[in-house]
C-alpha cells in the first residue's frame, strides 16, 4: 500500500514487508527508538520466522520505520513499532500501523494485544485512534536505565 505524502519532502511513503536484508536499517532505527535494543541478528531471526510479521515505513528510498508482530493461532501480539527520529510527528506511524493490522487480519488473526509505557503519549494517541482500548496494567514493568521502574498499560484490540 502506498499513499501520496509530498508535503513531507521526503518523498512517497509506503508500507511493504520487510525483508533481510532491512535488517541492520531496523536494528538502527530499534536502537534510536529504545534504551534496550535490538540487534541485527535479533531482526534477522525474526524476519526468517513464519510466526513474525513485519513491516517496513518507506519514505522514498528510505526506511524510516517499523511495525513487528508475533502471531499465535488467533492472537497476535505487537511486540515493536518505531519512527525515525527526524521523522516523527507527521502522522505517519498511523499508516504504518493501520497496514500492519490489515495484514493481521489477512493471516486469520482476531485479537491483538500489546504493552506500552503509561507515560508514552505519542504511542497510546496512536494506539486508541487505531482502535485499542487498555485492558490491563504492569506496575513497575519497565527498567529505566536509571534504574526508574515504569508500568505499562495492556491494550487490545479486536479484528472484526
Ligand atoms: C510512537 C511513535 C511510533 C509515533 O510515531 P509518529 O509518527 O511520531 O506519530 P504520529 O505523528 O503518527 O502521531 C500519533 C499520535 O501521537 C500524537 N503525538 C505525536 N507525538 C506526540 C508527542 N510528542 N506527545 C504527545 N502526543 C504525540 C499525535 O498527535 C497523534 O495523535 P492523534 O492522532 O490523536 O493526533 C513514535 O513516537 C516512536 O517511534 N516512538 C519511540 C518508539 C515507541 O515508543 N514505540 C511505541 C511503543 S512499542
Amino acid at each position: 500500500m502506498s499513499w501520496f505524502s509530498a508535503f513531507l519532502g521526503g518523498g512517497t511513503a509506503s508500507v511493504e514487508p520487510a525483508t533481510l536484508a532491512d535488517a541492520q536499517r531496523l536494528a538502527q532505527l530499534h536502537g534510536a527508538s529504545f534504551h534496550r535494543g535490538w540487534g541485527e541478528s535479533e531482526f534477522e531471526s525474526m524476519l526468517g520466522e513464519t510466526n513474525t510479521l513485519v513491516h517496513r515505513l518507506r519514505l522514498g528510498r528510505k526506511t524510516v520505520g517499523f511495525a513487528v508482530s508475533r502471531i499465535g493461532a488467533d492472537e497476535a501480539e505487537i511486540l515493536s513499532v518505531a519512527i525515525d527520529p527526524r521523522c516523527r510527528g507527521q502522522g505517519l506511524s498511523r499508516n504504518l500501523l493501520l497496514t500492519h493490522l490489515g495484514h493481521l487480519a489477512g493471516r486469520g488473526v482476531r485479537t491483538i494485544f500489546l504493552e506500552v509505557e503509561e507515560n508514552n503519549r505519542a504511542a497510546l494517541s496512536l494506539y486508541k485512534r487505531a482502535g485499542f482500548a487498555v485492558v490491563g496494567r504492569r506496575e513497575r514493568y519497565y527498567l529505566e536505565p536509571n534504574g526508574e521502574q515504569l508500568n505499562a498499560l495492556l491494550m487490545r484490540r479486536d479484528l472484526s
